[in-house]
């Protein structure tokens, strides 16, 4: 099983951005987490961030070719992007929205997602443990698709 892990916008500041907001780990602490759990699980994944959409969208498109399912924090492009959610509908494979921080509890704006319509599944509120839960979750779900064939 092989899933992409992608981290948008801002991400790669974790650990000192807004660390009452997002926590104290690392984008890299984070990844090494993920990475921990996935061969636990029997999953390989490959991680990635970029600040820019093209790139994430490219990122999306590459994962068609090579990957099961995917875990994806969009950041700030999670409120505007429709690009981004033409790609998660143009690849069909399952997609979960993630973010660190409970969105809903914050500022108005970030509670629309362009993207949750077109994912399998969200989490969102419980720091790093929003992606281990989600990692989790598109294994089973893989799991199950695979066991039901
Ligand atoms: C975020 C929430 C977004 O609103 C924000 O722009 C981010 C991070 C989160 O993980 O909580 O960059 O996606």
């Amino acid at each position: 099983m092989k899933i992409l892990v992608l981290h948008g916008p801002n991400l790669n500041l974790l650990g000192t951005r807004e660390p009452e907001i997002y926590g104290s780990l690392t984008l890299g602490d984070i990844d090494t987490k993920l990475l921990e759990l996935g061969k636990e699980l029997g999953a390989e994944l490959k991680c990635f961030q970029s600040n820019h959409e093209g790139a994430l969208i490219d990122a999306l498109h590459d994962a068609q070719m090579w990957a099961d399912g995917a875990l994806f924090n969009p950041g700030g492009y999670t409120h505007t992007s429709i690009a981004l959610r033409d790609a998660i509908s143009a690849i069909g494979i399952p997609v979960i929205e993630v973010h660190l921080s409970n969105v809903y509890a914050r500022e108005e704006f970030r509670h629309v997602s362009m993207i949750s319509a077109v994912c399998k599944g969200k989490i969102v509120g419980f720091g790093w443990r929003s992606y281990w839960l989600g990692l989790r979750a598109v294994i089973d779900l893989l799991t199950d698709e695979a066991a039901a064939k």
